[in-house]
């Protein structure tokens, strides 16, 4: 499988990509789509030394630039003519202050949301190449909502307000997604969203402040927390499992119980779809981009 992981350099991402490179005597390939050289070339490092996997390269993008993220579609189409696999992972967790991006735009709906949007259905193509089927395996939490009167979260902000709207958006996201696939004949790209049962003890530990960080520590001990490899084995077997279990998987929310996979029941604001064409229409044009929406319209004509 070749799987594109964005935000694999820390965290959740990093976890799977290090699972993934060692999995099945180092088979898949993985590309990790990171904001910083230095870290990106240093996590291949690591995790070529850890896997004996020499298939693992970067693109350099930074989600608070949606020029960066047009820049890393057009690398990724260069050097690709397919993707097996996309984990839509990066995202700003804890914030001080609310930093507006270069776009003029809320950081958490930037990272978290917006430019994986852009980036998402600028890969389908390539997704749609791959032999096995592609997927797209968001990773979410079943927590949050769209602030439709202020978006951009100008006048209500708090960094876990706008991390779990970025949940709810990529949500709505991957279900319209879904519904848009199956009205196409043929169509064997999956994409579903995957809730990880328990909290993973990330690099948000090293940003978050000391009082965070210490509850989190005492957490830790009384077991509150996995490592990042543990996320990793839970989370990889999805992206190699067989096509016909993954397309199952589609458009629905999944976690993990009892080591199965299962379904969640997901809020009904989610699943309204003039709420998620809203939302699609939206997103369309704060990306601002004509080739953006060309693709789009392929899917949907609003
Ligand atoms: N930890 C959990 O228990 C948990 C649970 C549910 C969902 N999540 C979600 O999982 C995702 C990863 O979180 P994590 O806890 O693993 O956090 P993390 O360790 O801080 O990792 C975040 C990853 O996103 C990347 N990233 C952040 N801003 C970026 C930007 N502007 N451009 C490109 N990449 C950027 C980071 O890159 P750098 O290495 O350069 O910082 C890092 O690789 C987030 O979406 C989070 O909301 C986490």
């Amino acid at each position: 499988m070749k799987v594109l992981v964005t935000g694999g350099t820390n965290g959740m991402g990093k976890g799977v990509a290090k699972i993934l490179a060692s999995k099945d005597d180092g088979a898949h390939e993985i590309i990790i789509l990171c904001r910083s050289k230095e870290r990106g070339e240093s996590t291949i490092k690591e995790l070529a030394a850890i896997t004996n996997n020499n298939k693992i390269s970067i693109v350099l993008c930074d989600l608070t630039k949606l020029s960066d993220v047009r820049n890393a579609i057009k690398e990724i189409h260069n050097n690709h003519d397919f993707l097996d696999g996309i984990f839509i992972n990066a995202g700003l967790g804890y914030a001080a202050k609310r930093v507006e991006t270069e776009d003029g735009m809320d950081p958490h709906f930037q990272v978290n949301y917006l430019s994986q949007f852009m980036l998402t259905l600028n890969l389908l193509d390539l997704l749609e190449n791959s032999k096995t089927g592609g997927r797209v395996i968001f990773n979410v939490t079943k927590r949050g909502e769209i602030f439709w009167d202020d978006i951009q979260m100008k006048n209500n902000w708090g960094f876990e307000k706008g991390v779990f709207q970025g949940m709810a958006a990529k949500r709505m996201f991957y279900i319209l997604l879904h519904d848009l696939y199956r009205r196409k004949e043929g169509s064997r790209v999956s994409v579903f969203g995957f809730q990880i049962p328990k909290t993973v003890w990330s690099n948000q530990i090293n940003i978050i402040p000391f009082f965070m960080r210490t509850m989190a520590t005492m957490m830790k001990i009384f077991g509150g927390f996995i490592s990042i490899e543990k996320c990793g084995m839970i989370m990889a077997p999805l992206f190699t499992e067989d096509q016909k279990e993954s397309l199952k998987r589609s458009g629905k929310l999944i976690t993990q119980k009892k080591n199965e996979f299962i379904e969640m029941k997901e809020d009904d604001t989610v699943l309204d779809p003039k709420l998620q064409e809203k939302l699609w229409k939206i997103s369309l044009d704060l990306c601002n981009d004509e080739e953006t929406v060309q693709i789009a319209k392929r899917y949907l004509e609003i």
